[in-house]
């Protein structure tokens, strides 16, 4: 059975809360434990730089959320655990990835896009306030994806977008230099319950609206008697529907405690009943785990051990596989001069081509072959070498539409030829193939 690498991320700048737990660490520690899974959970601690300067908060962030998840009972022998900052393989692998994503791409991403618009909303310059490592985001968590050959990346709704910006750098850098990255997959748990917080909306730090894991018993208490309820006095029927304490209990119940729990919403149990209830569910599932968690945190050393440990293991991996990379990039020692079919240029003859040319009747031409020399396009004749470039340029940054644009110049067009352009206006797609025949006189040739 082969096995499926899962690998997940998480940023260090908040203290671990409810919504985390349940929306995150549990189903991840769950999954972690199934057979015929390779799991990598990481401290994303260079994307914690990107969202906070306070030094002291991701320090005690990465505390945090470490002994949470080994509290939870992530098993650091079975699960490959570490801290993002102790693997110097991925700010170098990120270098590579910057160097064969395009920057258009990274114009779209949400996050960056969100920064801009907000920008404009109050009439400032676009990238006002913007940092670089913000615009970077995406392709950093490339790195830690692409590293590991992740094939399942467990995320949040929101990260699926820098999931897609992941596959599509690796097929650049495929393309480019050979097979050397796995396509990742977003895995968005669907029955995983989104946690309301104290007001009813979503928990989530940025609402200030949390109940944070660990709190201390008497700190859970008073923050869950502060959910938000309707008025209604004891004895009166409740609605389950809506209703954040009730969702919050189901989302640590079985099935049985829910049911029985909404049969006292029916016959009109007080608020102060259910909050009570409900702080004792919870207490239940947490209160074990929080000695336990309490140990880590007063013992950082024996946390940073755990994560060294873990780096050191993550490394095994990822050390090998730059190695690779860097020889696959071209950065590689003088002596190895010898190797002279480098994948590069094997990969670059696999690529189709255009070919300009003059004819007897003095207009200038450009034909589109396949890697075996197929015609798959043949143009009309222009009257200067010039606009012939220029509809070269047009195909292969526009592919299929181009096509329909620039009709009435083609003379015939073979149906991989749309396909062929998209090869073309991936990245690296020898640049010489075009505008190194712009020349008129350089590749004079018969028309096919
Ligand atoms: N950006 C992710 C988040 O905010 C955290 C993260 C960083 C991540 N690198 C990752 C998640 C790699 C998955 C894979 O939630």
């Amino acid at each position: 059975m082969s096995t499926l690498r899962v690998l997940t991320g998480i940023t260090t700048t908040g203290t671990p809360h409810l919504g985390n737990y349940v929306g995150a660490i549990r189903p991840a520690i769950r999954a972690s434990q199934a057979a015929g899974t390779d799991s990598f959970y990481f401290l994303a601690d260079y994307h914690a730089l990107i969202k906070t300067d306070d030094p002291a908060r991701i320090q005690r962030s990465t505390l945090e959320i470490a002994a949470t998840w080994l509290a939870g009972g992530l098993d650091p022998e079975r699960v490959t655990f570490y801290r993002q900052s102790d693997i110097p393989e991925i700010p170098e692998l990120t270098w590579f990835l910057t160097c064969v994503t395009g920057k258009g791409i990274l114009n779209r991403a949400h996050a960056y896009k969100a920064a801009v618009d907000r920008n404009a909303a109050a009439g400032d310059e676009p990238d006002n306030d913007v940092t670089a490592g913000l615009f970077m985001y995406p392709v950093l968590m490339g790195a830690d994806i692409l590293m590991f050959n992740a094939h399942k990346v467990p995320v949040g709704r929101d990260q699926v977008q820098h999931i897609e910006m992941a596959r599509d750098m690796a097929q650049r850098f495929n393309h480019a230099y050979g097979a050397h990255f796995v396509l990742p997959e977003a895995a968005v748990e669907e029955d995983v319950a989104l946690l309301p917080g104290l007001d009813g909306r979503k928990m989530s730090k940025s609402y200030d609206n949390t109940i944070p894991l660990f709190a201390p018993r008497e700190q859970m208490k008073k923050l869950i008697a502060g959910i938000v309820t309707d008025s209604r006095g004891p004895g009166e029927p409740k609605d389950t529907e809506g209703s954040a304490l009730f969702q919050i209990f189901q989302a640590f119940a079985e099935p049985s405690e829910t049911a029985e729990f909404r049969r006292a919403f029916e016959g009109g149990i007080s608020w102060a009943d259910a909050k009570q209830a409900l702080f004792e569910r919870i207490d239940r599932e947490v209160g074990p785990m929080r000695a336990t968690y309490q140990r880590y945190i007063d013992d950082p050393a024996s946390v940073e051990r755990v994560l060294l440990a873990g780096a050191q293991k993550a490394r095994r991996t990822a050390s090998p596989f730059i190695a690779t990379l860097r020889h696959a990039v071209g950065l590689r020692p003088l002596g190895t001069q010898a190797e002279k079919t480098k994948p590069a240029k094997a990969a670059k003859a696999a690529v189709p081509a255009f070919k300009q040319y003059r004819e007897a009747d003095g207009l200038f031409y450009f034909k589109l072959v396949d890697a075996g020399g197929a015609l798959l396009l043949q143009s009309q004749g222009f009257a200067s070498p010039r606009e012939a470039g220029q509809a070269i340029a047009q195909l292969t940054r526009e592919g299929a539409a181009g096509l329909t644009a620039l009709a009435a110049q083609l003379a015939s067009t073979a149906p991989g030829a749309a396909a062929a352009l998209a090869q073309l206006a991936a990245p690296k797609a020898d640049p010489g193939s075009v505008a190194g025949e712009e020349d008129p006189g350089a590749a004079v040739e018969p028309r096919a």
